[in-house]
């Protein structure tokens, strides 16, 4: 299968034309914080670097098939964004107006999101993996009058219809009045009334595009994150404090040098991707990597034979994928040469040992430090995490480490005090502001505050818990919301899930807690077995519970250990446990918003094994 959609290079190399480097001379201006920030984004991101390296490799743009790279320089990017901004301008969008971006990671999707920054619209990119309805929901919340997606999506060797998505999402959007379609594969479309073909009317505009200017506090995205209750939440970021937080976290965090390939493997449709396959690499003058594959297409070497092909210095990655590669065996990685790697980042929930050894060790042959990065898409860039430039800089399996500049964390305890000794546990929060936090949720103030700054006055409540060691260094422990009382102990469920995964045939689990009526709550262990062995679920059960009363402690053993095919995940790899806690307490009617799970079968799946485990139970 061949695809090809690269129809705009060819164009746009011969209109080539510089004359906005005069205006950017004058008014050059690095990443200014307070007061202003003069045409922040896309002149930060792009023209800067036109100026100084116009032919340097911006995007590398890694389409599905392997060795089909496409590779876009600052100018190319540049004269796209401003063909892009142009037309929307001449379309109608204004300054301040939101622009839904549906579109799967690929050099357009980037110059979508530099083009509205550039004429002073926010963008709301929606990972082009959700459903029509939950597309729907954020177009309305967000109020869009132009959406921006492409015909078609590749990933893992299948096709999928985005266009026809987007049709369907629009029907029940009233607001939508254009939607413009880019060409990811030469399979035609079919055009309604309201549609534009992208490309083509992006040659008729001009390469140049004078940036608006904005106020450093003025909207630059939305993006939606889907809360554990109620609708999901539109969190706010602006302009210049994120701009500069992914920037320095971005160059700090990952050692990230000038010439270095920056490897992030996050969709653009999550915070991960904005910050770290975008903004942070392109305001840096980086090289930065958009991922369309899978790690397991066509092969579970993927990410080692393209960390191979393109040099990659940076691999940054989620855990849930280290743990599916791991189960493959470490032939997949020995095949490929990975001597350029030279940081390995971790990001989406703690890495548990296992995978921290497995990556550490085989993927970076021990000789790479591993970032196992902390951070949320309400603080818009990274907050703890190891910082390996330092030249104290010490690591520690399965620990976030330290706090970036600027963020001073503290932990609460149960009461709303704070913890100031060490090695201790609490509820993290953040103790001052920072350049790159959220401001707040799209038409819904009150739920920001009430969700993040009420639960513990004067202070940012980030959810989640963690333990300070007695260095002072920060570990999460997880969801605050998972943390158990079994018998008047208090227990991360994550601390309980690290014993499990340890064990050799066990490939993942979730760990939950659940009424009991003798010890308050009980420990419910879903637990996923690798492919590859043979085993008898009894013996598993029974070794399950010798390792975690020999590791944590025996109250903290399952009560019950469910085994299933596969956990409920988000599309970006996080377990769903809410949905876990639901079926446990047998509340099905409350399961809740749905539309950002993987695949919702699996929801089946683990109701029935929970029923079949009861009635076994009732039986003995
Ligand atoms: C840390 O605290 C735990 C329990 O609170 C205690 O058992 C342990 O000895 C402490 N460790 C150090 C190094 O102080
Ligand atoms: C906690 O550890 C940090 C780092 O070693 C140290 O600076 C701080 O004083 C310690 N706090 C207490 C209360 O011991
Ligand atoms: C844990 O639950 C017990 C009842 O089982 C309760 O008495 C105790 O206060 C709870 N502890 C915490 C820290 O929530």
């Amino acid at each position: 299968m061949k695809h090809h959609s690269i129809v705009w290079h060819k164009n746009v190399k011969k209109r080539h034309s510089i004359v906005w480097h005069k205006n950017v001379k004058k008014r050059h201006s690095i990443v200014c914080v307070h007061v202003f920030s003069l045409w922040a984004h896309s002149v930060n991101c792009l023209d800067r670097h036109v100026h100084t390296c116009p032919e340097r490799v911006a995007l590398i743009w890694e389409r599905d098939e392997p060795g089909s790279e496409v590779k876009v320089t600052y100018r190319e990017l540049l004269e796209m964004t401003c063909r892009l901004g142009n037309l929307l301008r001449h379309r109608g969008v204004k300054r301040g107006d939101c622009v839904t971006i549906y579109m799967s990671p690929c050099p357009l999707a980037v110059a979508s999101m530099l083009a509205c920054a550039r004429i002073g619209a926010a963008h709301n990119v929606v990972f082009a993996g959700f459903s029509a309805e939950a597309l729907a929901e954020r177009i309305r919340d967000a109020r869009s009058s132009t959406v921006i997606t492409v015909n078609q999506g590749v990933r893992g060797g299948k096709v999928t219809e985005l266009k026809r998505t987007v049709d369907t999402a629009v029907q029940s959007c009233p607001t939508v009045q254009q939607v413009f379609v880019a060409m990811r594969t030469e399979n035609p479309v079919v055009m309604t009334a309201k549609d534009v073909a992208m490309e083509e009317e992006m040659l008729k505009e001009d390469v140049v595009c004078e940036p608006a200017a904005m106020d450093s506090e003025d909207v630059l995205f939305l993006l939606y994150t889907s809360g554990s209750t109620g609708k999901p939440k539109g969190l706010v970021h602006t302009q210049a404090g994120y701009l500069l937080y992914a920037a320095l976290t971005h160059r700090y965090v990952f050692s990230y040098h000038d010439g270095d390939v920056f490897g992030c493997v996050a969709d653009i449709g999550w915070i991960t991707g904005h910050s770290y396959s975008v903004y942070g690499p392109l305001a840096n003058g980086g090289t930065t990597v958009l991922f369309e594959s899978t790690p397991i297409y066509p092969d579970p070497g993927r990410y080692w034979e393209m960390v191979q092909r393109l040099k990659i210095n940076q691999f940054y990655g989620a855990p849930t994928a280290i743990r599916l590669l791991l189960k493959y065996g470490d032939q997949w990685v020995h095949k490929y040469d990975r001597s350029t790697l030279k940081t390995l980042g971790s990001v989406g929930e703690p890495i548990n040992t296992e995978a921290w050894e497995w990556y550490h060790s085989v993927v970076g042959d021990g000789r790479c430090p591993v970032v196992d990065t902390w951070w949320q898409t309400e603080t818009g860039g990274i907050c703890i995490a190891p910082r390996p430039s330092d030249p104290d800089a010490e690591i520690v399996p399965g620990m976030a480490m330290r706090p970036f500049f600027g963020i001073k964390p503290v932990l609460m305890d149960t009461e709303g005090k704070v913890v100031t000794s060490n090695n201790t546990s609490g509820a993290l929060c953040i103790a001052q502001p920072w350049p790159g936090m959220a401001r707040t949720i799209h038409n819904n103030h009150q739920r920001f505050t009430e969700t993040y700054c009420q639960p513990h006055p004067g202070y940012f409540f980030t959810g989640d818990g963690a333990y300070r060691s007695k260095e002072g260094y920060y570990q999460i422990t997880g969801r605050l919301d998972d943390v158990i009382n079994v018998s008047g102990h208090r227990i991360g469920t994550a601390e309980i899930e690290d014993v499990v995964n340890q064990c050799s045939a066990v490939a993942e689990s979730a760990v939950i807690g659940y009424s009991h009526n003798i010890k308050g709550q009980g420990v419910y262990a879903f637990v996923v077995l690798k492919k590859s062995v043979e085993v008898e679920e009894a013996d598993v059960s029974r070794q399950l519970t010798v390792m975690v009363s020999k590791n944590i402690a025996k109250y903290a053993c399952p009560d019950c250990i469910q085994f299933v095919q596969r956990l409920p995940k988000t599309r970006s790899g996080k377990i769903m446990r809410r949905v876990l806690r639901k079926v446990v307490e047998c509340e099905l009617n409350g399961l809740g918003d749905l539309s950002t799970l993987d695949d919702p079968t699996t929801v089946q799946e683990i109701i029935q094994g929970h029923r079949d485990l009861l009635s076994k139970q009732q039986q003995q």
